[in-house]
């Protein structure tokens, strides 16, 4: 099947049952204030299931008139940044397109939500329907346990083996933003692979973190498009199969094949998503920034440039790719028919970035007419990589194109020290993120070097605003935000976040120098140095200063100077479990 085609099965099941059907939103979320992006296809419907806005009287947003209908169905493109590191597996994409089937105001619940899905996936998309694995909500002290839906599923055909129970973190979903619509949902994975989710909107989270329950419930079901497309086709074959092997990305990865001198298959998966990402955001308005949206888009084509440096596609080839690109979805997407403007937007980019490069070239060229024997040693080569972001295989191939050879055991050496040093830091502070993949990609490191030195500030000033019984209880970074837990037994007041607030962007702007010292674990604790998981230490730690403000024991990365942190905005203060509360920070 084609992806025409299951974007018409899909709208056609929906309307034949009620569904009017309406046209997707801007991928930059108008509208909805509390993200950046539309990251779910229910984001323009948000104000109905509040009763902010009634469906059939209020106009709806982007129309000069109201929708007209309690039951709404639609595709959505959405860009999930937050699935960067996996794009290029089998299934994830940062911009994805969603379907979506929405119920108002009690229109229809539970029962009618979960056979509409039932009777799409069995007689729309016609799999088998003993590969369908469902999920329902198992419960916690704030949330029953979804019983009435492990029932539906049931009565609607599945068996017991083919229902399970699912925690918090997949099985109740939303609000998007830190308020709002939410509820428990029921995940329905096809061999593995989901493709369904369908939230029962039953709660309104409000600012102290409380769940309202709501009289009048509404449905938001998402199905990701390009997962379902696969499931169709390759539903007999699905080992080896990917999301890229469907038609919306099949032509477009075989031409990256046909340009290729080197072709490695992740790579062009990449290219092929990064590259429908920044379509699609320069589509919608979009330029290249260092902050926001801007940014995560100068981040996705500075990850095409050097993607395409790795397949060693020399051209510039964009404009055949977006032709490509909009062969199988310029009719639904009118907006990425401009070509100029898109173009133009791509290649000036693609030239800064190239500039940079050119940079750490010229860097290089100093050091080939330093260097006499014609090696270049791993330090150098590793500078090299760290300063300009200058990928092992380019610093390689230019060593060689001159006669020179690259120590690229030494450089590997140098690597490893580096991940060694960061190593602690990253686990403890990066949660688990793949260190390789920090590496390689510059930009994301950069970021999350700046968003870890500024978790040091955010504790030291919690400690300043709220007393000494504030220690770090945990910390996770990517490349958005960071989310910091620590122990304080309340919600914090508007007050006390923008105090502390203050505090942190105050010791950015004196830019205080962060050093770092080598010591036995005991003498840090005796001299201040705070920890935060405390048994897992070796007898010799690391540990960093900051100005003589803040002392913490701690692998790093971290900046040299907090004025490199750029600004610190807390977006959110939340508890996180029994007397640990939980704040999300950007930088900016
Ligand atoms: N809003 C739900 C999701 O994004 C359907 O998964």
């Amino acid at each position: 099947m084609k992806s025409k085609e299951l974007r018409k099965l899909f709208l056609d099941f929906f309307e034949k049952r009620g569904h009017k059907i309406v046209k997707p939103t801007s991928l930059v979320s108008e509208g909805d204030k509390t993200v950046l992006f539309n990251v779910a296809g229910m984001q323009q419907f948000k104000p109905y299931y509040t009763r902010e806005k009634d469906p059939i009287k209020d106009n709806h947003i982007g129309l000069n008139e109201p929708l007209g209908s309690q039951k709404i169905a639609n595709i959505q493109p959405c860009i999930r940044t937050i699935d960067i590191d996996e794009v290029g597996d089998k299934s994830h994409l940062t911009v994805f397109e969603m379907l979506g089937n929405f119920a108002f105001n009690k229109s229809y619940f539970k029962e009618e939500a979960i056979n509409l899905a039932y009777d799409f996936i069995q007689e729309g998309l016609k799999l088998n329907m003993d590969d369908i694995y469902v999920t329902v909500y198992k419960g916690d002290d704030d949330v029953l346990m979804d019983q009435e839906s492990y029932d539906l599923w049931k009565k609607a055909g599945l068996k017991e083996s083919q229902i399970g129970l699912g925690e918090k973190e997949d099985n109740f979903w939303g609000p998007v933003g830190n308020t709002g619509i939410c509820g428990p949902c029921s995940e329905i994975y096809f061999k593995g692979i989901e493709i369904w989710t369908i939230v029962f909107n039953q709660y309104l989270k409000k600012e102290d973190g409380s769940l309202e329950l709501l009289e009048n419930v509404g449905v938001d079901g998402g199905a990701g498009f390009e997962r379902q497309l696969m499931a169709v086709n390759f539903g007999s074959d699905f080992e080896g199969k990917s999301i890229y092997d469907t038609d919306v990305f099949f032509d477009q990865i075989q031409f990256l094949k046909e340009k290729s001198l080197n072709y490695i298959e992740k790579s062009a998966r990449i290219v092929s998503d990064h590259f429908k990402a920044s379509v699609f955001l320069i589509a919608n308005g979009v330029l290249p920034a260092n902050v926001d949206r801007g940014y995560v888009l100068r981040r996705l084509i500075r990850r095409i440039v050097r993607h395409l440096k790795q397949l060693e596609i020399n051209d510039n080839i964009f404009e055949q790719m977006l032709v490509n690109l909009q062969n199988v979805c310029g009719d639904f997407y009118t907006e990425i028919m401009d070509s100029k403007t898109i173009l133009d937007v791509i290649n000036k980019e693609v030239n800064k970035f190239n500039l940079t490069l050119e940079k750490g070239l010229k860097e290089l060229n100093l050091l080939f007419k330093e260097i006499a024997d014609k090696k270049i040693d791993g330090c150098k080569a590793f500078y090299i990589y760290e300063t300009f972001g200058f990928p092992i295989e380019l610093i390689k191939e230019e060593a060689e194109n001159r006669g020179f050879v690259v120590d690229e055991d030494g450089f590997n050496d140098e690597f490893e020290k580096h991940k060694e040093i960061s190593r602690a830091g990253l686990e403890g502070k990066f949660g688990g993120h793949n260190l390789d993949s920090l590496n390689i990609e510059t930009d994301s490191y950069k970021i999350r070097t700046r968003l870890h030195t500024a978790t040091h500030l955010l504790l030291k000033a919690l400690r300043e605003v709220l007393g000494e019984d504030v220690f770090q209880k945990g910390s996770d970074i990517n490349d958005e935000r960071l989310r910091f837990d620590f122990t304080f037994g309340r919600k914090l007041t508007e007050e006390e976040l923008l105090k502390i607030q203050k505090i942190v962007n105050e010791k950015i702007q004196e830019g205080l120098i962060v050093s770092f010292k080598e010591m036995k674990t005991e003498d840090a604790l005796k001299m201040g140095y705070l920890g935060s998981f405390m048994s897992k230490y070796p007898e010799q730690v690391t540990t960093y200063d900051i100005g003589g403000w803040s002392k913490e024991i701690c692998a790093g990365p971290h900046v040299n100077n907090t004025k490199e942190i750029g600004e610190l905005k807390i977006i959110k203060e939340e508890a996180s479990s029994q007397g640990i509360r939980r704040i999300k920070a950007v930088v900016k």
